[in-house]
């Protein structure tokens, strides 16, 4: 039987397919595990300007149904990212495409003029659900006036394709969606963790340092999926979407809802070869089901 054709295309980026991982739920060490180029791209987990500690622990915490974390953004910074991370990337031809964080928005601007410059950087995906040092700690991604603000920024300091990650902790991420689109973003991520919260009822304490953290996994599918579709309504760019994914099915509802691309997170620690398997699974359904491309899936749920 001839294989199907995986392949999608992001702004001016072809994947040669539509599954990569999601920001912080991957480093190089997976490399020992998966054969990184048969990855649609690689995302990093976000990179700052300045060294950070990131959260107090502790970090993690398992519920029902889902992880909570709040890892916040521990990073080397961007100087010994961009020496000691970027020459292991070099090796790899699925594109590479580092996760930023800022504080202002012209830390974004920054972050991106530094990353532009080195060639095996292929994208940058804008991870706006950090707080906003000069708005009171709320969001970027809660507010579509500040998405713009940011968005904006990083398109006039890069011409590299331009991914804008949101936050599902909006009223209207449809409405946040377009602002990013309309500063310019290539595609837009739906999405970054729920805000959620555990206790220990034995000492009575928040399970997290941090006291709230950001859910992920399964339990986030059906609400993420659910903006996916929103948002893929109303945009002209490309949707990836990102929350719950486990299994071929997971990806095709994501594509049918709207997504051209999907991100993996939670899985990847329960699962190491689990985007592999993912990928195999997608061409099989796409055989048995007579589909030349996996194109001709995206946005087609029958509503
Ligand atoms: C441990 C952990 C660390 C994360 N770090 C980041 C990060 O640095 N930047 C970011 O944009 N998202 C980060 N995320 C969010 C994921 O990229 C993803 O949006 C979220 O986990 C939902 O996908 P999942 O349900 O498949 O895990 C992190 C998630 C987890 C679980």
């Amino acid at each position: 039987m001839t294989s199907a054709d995986l392949s999608v295309q992001i702004g001016q980026l072809s994947l040669r397919n539509p599954v990569m991982p999601a920001s912080g739920t991957f480093s190089e060490d997976l490399a020992e595990f998966i054969p990184l180029n048969e990855l649609g791209a690689l995302v990093t987990k976000s990179i700052t300007l300045d060294v950070r500690e990131g959260n107090p622990g502790p970090r993690l915490a398992e519920t029902a149904a889902g992880l909570l974390n709040a890892i916040g953004i521990p990073s080397k910074g961007v100087a010994q990212f961009i020496a000691e991370t970027l020459p292991f990337y070099r090796n790899f031809t699925a594109p590479l495409v580092p996760s930023i964080s800022g504080d202002t928005a012209a830390e974004f601007a920054r972050l991106a003029v530094l990353l532009s410059s080195e060639p095996v950087v292929r994208g940058l995906e804008v991870n706006i659900s950090c707080p906003n040092l000069e708005d009171d700690g709320k969001s970027f991604a809660m507010d579509p006036v500040q998405t713009y603000r940011v968005l904006r920024q990083v398109r006039q300091a890069t011409r590299l394709p331009v991914w804008a990650k949101l936050s599902p902790n909006v009223q209207s991420i449809a409405e946040v969606a377009l602002a990013a689109q309309e500063a310019g973003a290539d595609a837009v991520v739906v999405a970054n963790t729920l805000l959620g919260m555990a206790i220990d009822v034995e000492t009575r304490r928040p399970k997290l340092g941090n006291v709230t953290g950001g859910l992920s996994g399964p339990a986030v599918k059906p609400i993420i999926l659910r903006m996916v579709h929103q948002v893929a309504k109303v945009v002209r760019i490309p949707v990836i979407g990102v929350g719950g994914i486990r299994s071929a099915e997971d990806v095709l509802e994501y594509l049918m809802a709207g997504a051209t691309a999907v991100q993996v997170g939670t899985y990847n620690f329960v699962h190491p070869q689990g985007m592999v398997e993912v990928i195999a699974g997608l061409q099989k359904y796409l055989q048995r089901h007579g589909y030349a491309s996996v194109r001709e899936l995206i946005g087609s749920v029958i509503t």
